[in-house]
């Protein structure tokens, strides 16, 4: 088994942990140092993030990457409206930060309320300027294999993989969820990579017949326990993007953590793991933003 500095097992039975938060200590001082550069230059980075309505889980991630823009230099404001705006009125203020050249990053926190259409907010953002990748541009570029803003979620979990310098060319990579965010732009960048890619969704009739093939499974479904240690081929890299509570209230991913990790190769945890990893590529993709503008 390979190990590295971001990857470290307790014993030889059981998997190498990825460490997100250390990897992503590791990128952001490279981030740092970049804005530093960047700043030195004239430009300071720019993100703008906007919350629409009191979902509490909501405010705390918008909190998370307001503070690690602070932590690496970059500005940030952050925007919080009732929940009964409209969407005009937000997408008013959406083209005016397009057209605001301290602004290099737009995201709007979702989910949005109800009587707004999620769809027209994502397009409305400029492309150049979709640091959350989830414009159908920036879709659409990733499709093709052309140069865009990358799922932070997805883009994190790729840089997972290149910490532990896992060759995925020829490998059988199996994704559990289809959704714009994370499934489907997961799906597509493991397939540049010239893994053979399987996406498995609600509706797939034998999940663990699938996954017991994979050298690498990326669970995104959003619910504990999906992943079970029967359905994992030893060795194999586990790559859990779930982020839930079980019953108890408890933390939880959609991996069962305790006993895959004594069957698969490598494994990220939650918390710990992809986390830490989504808001670090935000700020890469604000900052090549601004890097680009400039
Ligand atoms: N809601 C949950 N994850 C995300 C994310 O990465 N970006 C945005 N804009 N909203 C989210």
């Amino acid at each position: 088994m390979t190990t590295n500095q971001n990857a470290s097992n307790a014993s030889a039975d059981t998997a190498a942990v990825i460490d997100g938060v250390a990897l992503s200590a590791k990128l952001r001082e490279d981030i740092t140092r970049r804005t530093v550069a960047l700043k030195a230059r004239g430009v300071t980075p720019g993100l703008a993030v906007l919350l629409v309505g009191d979902n509490p889980a909501s405010a705390v991630y918008v909190r998370n990457k307001v503070k690690a823009c602070a932590d690496s230099g970059l500005h940030s404001v952050l925007e919080r409206y009732a929940a009964d705006m409209t969407e005009a009125a937000l997408l008013a203020r959406i083209d005016a930060l397009n057209k605001d050249p301290s602004i290099h990053g737009i995201l709007v926190q979702m989910p949005v309320p109800a009587h707004i259409d999620a769809n027209k907010v994502i397009e409305a953002i400029a492309p150049e300027k979709d640091v959350d990748g989830f414009h159908i541009a920036s879709a659409g570029a990733l499709m093709v294999g052309q140069p865009g803003f990358i799922s932070c979620t997805p883009y994190g979990c790729m840089k997972m993989l290149e910490s532990i310098g896992y060759d995925l060319r020829g490998k059988h990579a199996v994704v559990i969820g289809r959704s714009n965010i994370v499934g489907k732009p997961m799906a597509m960048l493991l397939l540049q990579k010239s893994a053979t890619v399987t996406i498995c969704h609600s509706a797939t009739q034998d999940l663990k017949a699938m996954t017991l093939q994979a050298d690498v499974i990326v669970a995104a479904v959003g619910k504990c326990n999906v992943l079970t240690a029967d359905m994992v081929k030893p060795g194999a890299v586990v790559i859990d993007v779930g982020m839930n509570r079980n019953p108890q209230g408890k933390l939880c991913g959609d991996v069962d953590y305790e006993a895959v990790r004594q069957v698969a190769g490598f494994i990220t945890p939650v918390p710990g793991g992809v986390g830490p990893m989504t808001i670090t590529m935000l700020l890469v993709n604000t900052l090549e933003s601004a890097e680009r503008h400039l």
